[in-house]
């Protein structure tokens, strides 16, 4: 039997998660850590365990020379990765929850990674207690993805929840998932759809071993969704989703968004509710799959983290495998999506010129919204040039079903 390695950690951050991650460990036999210092900012903070615990100097953690494992578990992304670069540097393995550090930093951490030779796991930082990661990066290794499509966020998924089934109001909501700890400390981040974009990046580069930009997704939050469209989902049956998806074309490319969606009830994620994450796969082999957990939360998230303390004591660290297979290359744009845009009402006649073909068309008072299939790279116009407008997007981006005779990779395996 594998030995299993001592960690002796230095923790960054004692927030919702550092806490959740410090009562896990008083509690998980058969992990062997010692949690020998922990990194904090505000001095005047009460803690609920000793001030002894705690140094307010990272060099306290990353000079010492005692401690092999940094958990970094801080909000702010820069800070995050200044951390994790002198951490990997000084010789030290890491486990981070940050994903907008790694979504902005990933080229950097796949080199460091590369120059020190030592581990960077992060699989709190996507769909928190979902073990994605991992089963992109192992269990599909030579299965050839064609899809992913899921909700990663828990605060939205939260929210989303709240105002449409229980009539909360959007501000009590996003209150509420502040208060229980699954926003981000910058809440914008969550309803703006960036901290899912920042996951999807995650999710793509071990899916299809491409490190893509957040920027070059097209990327809308919940803040716009109003009434009507509530209605219409109301009237349709449908519930409304975040969505992060990528899908992969029979060419080298991928297509991906980051968008509110209307789920209809065939669909696993109709049911996924609250903080609840839920992702789906499609690949050449296996076909569909589903998974679901809790995506955002102190024992969730921190329970990621603990996976990730186990995975390091065998001297786990990813190898990109779909990276260096290098079969997906680029994102493209060129794809036909079917949307919903709710707008003014004399926005209808601008609005029209974005769409290949506009399905229908509704006119009140004050609003219009059409619909209709559009290019995604007009969507990204409209998106921009209108930023008031509400863009909701339907189940449009099928997979072109590779099939597995069509293949001729199936002899590289
Ligand atoms: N704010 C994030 C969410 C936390 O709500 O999903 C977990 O990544």
């Amino acid at each position: 039997m594998t030995e299993r390695k001592q960690l002796n950690i230095g923790l960054f951050g004692f927030g919702c998660v550092g806490f959740g991650l410090y009562q896990v460990l008083e509690k998980s036999a058969g992990i062997k850590a010692n949690l020998l210092k922990i990194c904090v900012k505000n001095k005047t903070k009460i803690r609920q365990i000793p001030a002894e615990n705690f140094t307010f100097i990272p060099d306290d953690i990353l000079d010492d020379p005692n401690i092999n494992v940094v958990i970094e578990l801080i909000d702010d992304s820069e800070a995050a990765f200044k951390i994790v670069k002198k951490a990997l540097l000084n010789g030290k393995a890491v486990i981070t929850a940050n994903k907008k550090m790694i979504a902005d930093h990933f080229l950097e951490i796949l080199e460091l990674q590369e120059q020190t030779n030592l581990p960077v796991l992060y699989e709190a930082a996507a769909c928190a207690s979902i073990p994605i990661i991992r089963n992109l990066e192992e269990y599909y290794d030579n299965d050839y993805l064609n899809r992913i499509e899921g909700i990663v966020n828990g605060s939205t998924n939260f929210i989303l929840s709240k105002t449409f089934e229980k009539g909360m109001s959007y501000a009590d909501a996003l209150s509420l998932a502040q208060e229980v700890g699954y926003a981000e400390s910058n809440p914008e981040l969550d309803v703006l759809g960036i901290d899912a974009c920042n996951k999807l990046i995650i999710l793509i580069a071990h899916a299809f071993g491409l490190v893509l930009r957040p920027e070059s997704i097209l990327t809308i939050g919940i803040d716009k969704i109003g009434d009507l469209e509530l209605r219409y989902a109301r009237e349709k049956g449908y519930k409304i989703k975040l969505i992060a998806q990528a899908i992969k074309h029979q060419s080298d490319t991928i297509s991906a968004t980051v968008a509110p969606q209307f789920v209809k009830n065939d669909s696993p994620l109709f049911s996924v509710d609250d903080v609840y994450n839920g992702v789906i796969t499609e690949t050449v082999f296996a076909d569909r799959q589903f998974f679901s957990g809790k995506g955002a939360g102190d024992f969730p998230t921190a329970s990621a983290v603990l996976s990730d303390m186990s995975a390091l004591s065998y001297d786990y660290k990813y190898e990109y495998r779909k990276l260096n297979q290098n079969l997906v290359t680029k994102l493209s744009d060129d794809v036909s999506l079917d949307v919903f845009v709710r707008g003014n009402n004399e926005d209808e006649t601008i609005f029209k010129s974005y769409f290949n073909v506009v399905k229908e068309l509704y006119k009140d008072g004050n609003n219009c919204y059409l619909i209709g299939s559009i290019e995604l790279v007009q969507l990204k116009k409209l998106s921009n040039d209108f930023p008031a407008a509400s863009i909701l997007l339907f189940d449009s981006l099928k997979s072109e079903e590779n099939k597995i005779e069509e293949l001729n990779l199936i002899n590289s395996i």
